[in-house]
């Protein structure tokens, strides 16, 4: 399979290492700063390749998919930030009949955690004795508590059971009411991401954890998505994807 890169920053050279160690090549990379790339996308350019994998800038978006849907060339579309232009991108992709595979979070590892988390409500649903909290922790450097991750496991947790309907992301001067989730976060260090689901009763405490090495998940599960959406039709969510993998 030969992939146009878009966007050469931290994910984008870490894609490249997985395309290599999977056989796969370089059609060539985009990005209007980093050195040795094109400036922009062309229709030559998607020619030369089976799928584009974009992990850019969300303000590039609604122009780069303009070019996607002109080359008809298959897409895996990681960079986040544009859900206000996703119907018409959604209409662009059906119109052109191409594959076009988008999500904010491609790593395999969290995907399974949300799926845990969400097992682990529904099965404590008829069990009153365990309560259940979300815990994250990440680097220094993050700007934003909780984090997104942490966000959609909270919001599996909440439509899995019954009791709680509210995510609490403050720090408490108060008890906790019995329909609160409490979703807490630390910022420390070097941490690229931990995320752990407790039950909690009198008796014992369960823990799921999903611990982020690098961000070698994450491209991974992009690759993953290109080799799997490159024959296809339609405008998928990543998690209709993960639901395949995991049959
Ligand atoms: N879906 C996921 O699993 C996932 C995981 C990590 C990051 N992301 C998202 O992917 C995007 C990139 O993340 P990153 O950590 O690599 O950021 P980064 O800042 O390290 O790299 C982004 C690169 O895109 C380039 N770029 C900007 N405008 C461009 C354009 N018009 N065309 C091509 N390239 C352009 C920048 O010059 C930069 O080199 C962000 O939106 C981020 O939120 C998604």
């Amino acid at each position: 399979m030969k992939v146009l890169l878009i966007g050469y920053g931290s994910m984008g050279k870490e894609i490249e290492k997985i395309l290599i160690s999977r056989g796969h090549s370089l059609a060539g990379f985009v990005d209007p700063v980093a050195p040795g790339g094109h400036k922009e996308v062309t229709l030559g350019l998607l020619d030369k390749a089976d799928v584009v994998i974009d992990f850019s800038s969300p303000a590039a978006v609604e122009s780069n998919c303009n070019v996607y849907v002109q080359g008809k060339t298959p897409v895996v579309m990681g960079t986040t930030g544009w859900e206000q232009i996703r119907n018409k991108i959604e209409k662009q992709v059906t119109d052109a009949g191409i594959g076009f595979i988008w999500g904010s979070n491609f790593s395999i590892g969290a995907h399974l955690f949300f799926i845990l988390a969400e097992k682990a409500a529904l099965l404590i649903n008829s069990l009153p004795e365990y309560d259940i909290l979300l815990h994250e922790y990440h680097h220094k450097r993050k700007k934003d508590s909780p984090s997104g991750t942490a966000l959609t496991a909270a919001s599996k947790i909440i439509a899995g059971l019954d009791r709680k309907d509210t995510i609490l992301t403050e720090t408490l001067d108060r008890q906790i009411k019995e329909n609160e989730l409490h979703v807490t976060s630390t910022r420390c260090g070097e941490i690229p991401g931990t995320h752990t689901v407790m039950l909690d009763s009198a008796a014992d405490t369960v823990e799921i954890t999903h611990r982020a090495r690098n961000r070698n998940g994450f491209a991974l599960g992009a690759v993953m998505a290109a080799e799997w959406v490159r024959d296809k039709k339609g405008f998928f969510p990543v998690e209709l994807f993960i639901k395949e993998i995991l049959g």
